[in-house]
């Protein structure tokens, strides 16, 4: 039976990466004119992960403050699916470990969905449907989880940045509750990104992959006003995918200019810089600070707008368009939850990126050569790096083709047993 409260998000965590490096600092080291990343792109800096960061820690973070934060008892999750373009292994989901370090019961479902920036989408659908039907109460975790790198001196290299999105979907959603039936799908087999298993950065035709992005919103939106009945004054939000915040700009003036162009040129109250400042720009902040997110960006600007937003935020309709190369777009919508006691205080994104170590440009050049040679086999001669175990689980490099997490405190629940398998000597837990 449909939840009388609907089905939707009932926490929102973010894990912002310790270290970041400062675009212009990027800009000086590539010969570029600063201009064109901060303006050009809308770049201030990108997070840069600690060689003992990867998917599966960035994703155990967000998920372990999650479940503090918002007091979740971790028995009632039955379903986690994690959507990652940062896969750390060709079969086993970062989900196994994720589960594992986490502690969730053994009554849980766990997999990795997969398409670019769109996979935490396709994650919450899943969820959202779970939920509404055979869930009976449980809730689903959802985590987005995600290392945007490019090659060195590249032009995709200002758009990196990495973090990951945890929420707890259910059918009590205090934080936002999807609408019903109101979705629109395009998908189109374009080689715009891609990432073949043996490389560590990905490949990207820039303009084919705006282009690309583009149609797809132009398609999915023009699909939701046609089956939703809703329009364009009936969004007092608009979310995008931020691979950077300009691509954001791009898509808003292509919606904006598409309403003045249904309406004859006439009857728009906002000019499109008004329009935008007021219904997409509180969202863009943790785009601007953190770079590229790939599946976390949209939900990493739907928990910036929640910790950011003044009362006005509460029970407003917001519409979401999330873009994933190769490709596959969705626009959806969505009202944020009526009472900002239900998230407020709880984020802490504002906070997590104060508290960053600043990188210069050797400092994320060095970053990057240590994260690959530990993601080479036999990687793993000890602890972690200098300055690597800061949070609640390290990855300290790899034994006989097995990843190992250093996890403190180890994971307390009935899943226990099972971690010595894969991981025996590197739990140094109570
Ligand atoms: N001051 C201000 N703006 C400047 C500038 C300067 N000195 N120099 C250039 N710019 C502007 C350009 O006019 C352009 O703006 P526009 O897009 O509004 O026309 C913008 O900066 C980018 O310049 P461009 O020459 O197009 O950049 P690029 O060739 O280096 O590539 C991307 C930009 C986004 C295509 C590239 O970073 C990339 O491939 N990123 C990864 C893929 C991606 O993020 N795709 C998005 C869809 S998922």
């Amino acid at each position: 039976m449909q939840s009388p409260h609907g089905v939707g998000i009932e926490a929102i965590s973010v894990c912002v990466p310790r270290y970041w490096l400062p675009l212009t600092a990027l800009a000086e080291a590539n010969g570029v004119e600063p201009a064109k990343y901060a303006v050009g792109l809308g770049v201030e800096g990108m997070a840069v992960t600690h060689p003992n960061e990867d998917a599966v820690t960035m994703a155990v973070e967000a998920s372990d403050a999650l479940l503090k934060r918002y007091d979740i008892d971790r028995h009632s999750i039955g379903l986690l699916v994690v959507g990652s373009e940062t896969g750390v292994d060709a079969a086993k989901p970062i989900a196994a470990y994720v589960h594992g370090l986490l502690g969730l019961p053994f009554a849980c479902r766990t997999l990795d969905t997969k398409h670019a920036c769109y996979s935490a989408t396709a994650a919450l659908a899943l969820a959202r449907d779970w939920c509404a039907g055979s869930g009976r109460g449980r809730k689903a975790l959802i985590i987005a989880t995600d290392i945007a790198r490019y090659e060195v001196g590249s032009a995709g290299e200002p758009t990196q940045g990495a973090g990951a999105v945890a929420m707890l979907v259910g059918d009590h959603p205090s934080v936002f509750v999807f609408e019903p039936y109101r979705e629109a799908f395009f998908a189109r087999h374009v080689m715009d990104f891609w990432r073949p298993h043996y490389r560590s950065t990905a490949i990207v035709d820039g303009p084919a992959s705006v282009e690309s992005y583009l149609a797809a919103l132009e398609s999915t939106y023009a699909d939701f006003e046609r089956h939703s009945g809703l329009g364009w004054d009936d969004f007092e939000y608009l979310l995008f995918h931020v691979p950077f915040p300009k691509m954001a700009c791009k898509a808003f003036k292509l919606l904006y200019e598409r309403e003045v162009a249904r309406r004859n040129g006439s009857g728009m109250t906002q000019a499109l810089g008004e329009a935008f400042e007021s219904r997409t720009v509180p969202s863009l902040w943790p785009n601007r600070a953190m770079g590229n997110l790939y599946s976390g960006s949209l939900y990493a600007s739907l928990a910036g707008l929640l910790e950011r937003g003044d009362g006005s935020v509460e029970g407003a309709r917001a519409g979401l368009f999330s873009y994933g190369s190769g490709c596959c777009g969705e626009f959806f919508s969505g009202r944020v939850g009526p009472d900002a006691a239900a998230w407020r205080g709880k984020i802490d994104i504002a906070g997590q990126i104060k508290r960053r170590t600043r990188l210069d440009y050797t400092g994320y050049i060095s970053f990057r050569e240590q994260s690959a040679r530990l993601a080479e086999e036999g990687s793993h001669t000890g602890g972690a790096v200098p300055g690597g175990h800061f949070g609640r689980v390290a990855f300290l490099g790899i034994k006989d083709h097995q990843r190992v997490y250093e996890s403190s405190p180890r994971p307390a629940v009935s899943d226990t047993p099972f971690l010595p398998a894969y991981n025996a000597s590197a739990h140094t837990g109570k």
